[in-house]
């Protein structure tokens, strides 16, 4: 039994014992393995914070991770650089994954929804222009830009979402949708 979000909590990965993650899998064996053996110490490092979207039984069902990190404005369209030169604050989905038997039902746009809004609210204490989210494989390219990013003029893996279109976005889907 769970939410319409198809979890019940979002917590931080230290809340939640590690033999949970041992069934974990998002399918792609980089990210499950990271999870297992190098999350926490990435967290203690301050490197990243991965947050856990759990069931009612503390079972993972899917995972993010955030962390701050800069761009340099050369490397972005004149709108994403908002007049700034130099290096812009932003803030890094480094990692997102749902358990594999529960893809293709929403419950990926929704984590990155609430990735979205986890930067979106961190960023009011400390400021960052863009979520910026290195995609897989050109297939996620498609993913990420159909939930709001676009691609650096480079092209390739990197996409970045203003920080102004994210609150946006939450503002469509409504205080409700952010409330497990
Ligand atoms: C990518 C991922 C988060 C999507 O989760 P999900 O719960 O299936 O997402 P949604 O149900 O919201 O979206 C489903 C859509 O995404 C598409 N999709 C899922 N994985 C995809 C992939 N690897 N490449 C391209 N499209 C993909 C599906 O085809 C589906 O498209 P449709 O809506 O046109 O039918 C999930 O498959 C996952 O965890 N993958 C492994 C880790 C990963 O790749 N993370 C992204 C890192 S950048």
């Amino acid at each position: 039994m769970h939410s319409s979000n198809g979890w019940d909590h979002i917590v931080p990965i230290d809340n939640i014992d590690r033999s949970l993650f041992e069934e974990f899998t998002c399918g792609v064996a980089q990210f499950d393995t990271w999870l297992l053996r190098e999350s926490r110490t990435a967290v203690a490092r301050g490197q990243c914070q991965v947050h856990v979207c759990i069931d009612n039984t503390c079972l993972p069902v899917a995972f993010f991770t955030l962390s701050s990190t800069a761009i340099n404005s050369d490397d972005l369209s004149g709108s994403s650089r908002g007049g700034i030169h130099g290096q812009i604050p932003a803030t890094l989905l480094g990692k997102l994954g749902v358990r594999s038997d529960l893809t293709g039902r929403g419950l990926g746009t929704r984590v990155l929804h609430h990735a979205m809004q986890f930067a979106l609210d961190a960023s009011m204490k400390v400021s960052s222009r863009l979520l910026v989210v290195d995609a897989l494989n050109d297939g996620l390219v498609s993913w990420y830009t159909e939930r709001g990013f676009i691609q650096l003029p480079s092209g390739g893996l990197r996409l970045v979402c203003k920080m102004s279109k994210i609150r946006n976005i939450c503002n469509r889907m409504g205080a409700n949708y952010f409330t497990v």
